[in-house]
């Protein structure tokens, strides 16, 4: 099993089909899902499937969320990191979007300032990557708060499927 990074707490590695029951606790909630577009998933088959599609970016982009896991604990507690998004955005394509998704018993504890650090120091120091986007809707201000808190800063507002949300980018640090 593949490792990509590790915090103080966290252990940040690939996404294996054994994840499956800790995806659909998280992905079931509609808490979770608030500022996502609200679709909530209905069955542990569409977690199967997804954990299945990102374990097949990391083939083909060399790059996908990682599963987020407390070292105190061993339990799951979401995904966070990179993606390759590859299908037009706010004029955007072929751009690495910084994301990360948590389990709600696990908010609130700085996890995803914890994650999305690692992850921006992996995309600028192993991808070499030059810049890392992060997309919020424009009322999910914690997730704003913590791009802002890892250095992304507010570029505009765009419309992302009927919902207006902030693109936000960091530059690879000179
Ligand atoms: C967004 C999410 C990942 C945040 O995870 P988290 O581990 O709770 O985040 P952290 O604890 O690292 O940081 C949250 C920060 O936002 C702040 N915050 C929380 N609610 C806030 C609010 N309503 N207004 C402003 N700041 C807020 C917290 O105080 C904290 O900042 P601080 O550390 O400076 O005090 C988590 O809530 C989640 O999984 N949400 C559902 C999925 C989602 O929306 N993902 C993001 C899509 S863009």
């Amino acid at each position: 099993m593949k490792i990509f990074a590790e915090t103080d707490r966290l252990i940040l590695r690939e996404l294996m089909p054994a994840d499956a029951n800790g995806m659909f606790e998280m992905n079931s909630d509609p808490d979770v899902h608030l500022y996502l577009g609200n679709r909530p998933v209905k069955s542990i088959e569409e977690s199967i499937a997804e954990i299945e599609f990102i374990r097949k970016q990391y083939v083909e982009n060399g790059i996908g969320r990682w599963a987020v896991i407390e070292k105190a604990t061993g339990n799951f507690v979401g995904w966070s990191g990179l993606k390759l998004i590859t299908e037009i955005t706010n004029n955007h394509i072929n751009y690495y979007d910084l994301g990360y998704r948590f389990s709600k018993l696990f908010w609130g504890k700085g996890y995803a300032t914890e994650t999305a650090m690692a992850a921006l120091q992996y995309g600028f120091n192993k991808l070499k990557l030059k810049e890392i986007i992060g997309i919020a809707d424009i009322n999910n201000l914690s997730s704003i708060h913590v791009l802002e808190k890892v250095g992304l800063k507010r570029i505009s507002i765009f419309n992302y499927d009927g919902t207006k949300h902030h693109w936000m980018k960091i530059e690879k640090p000179a």
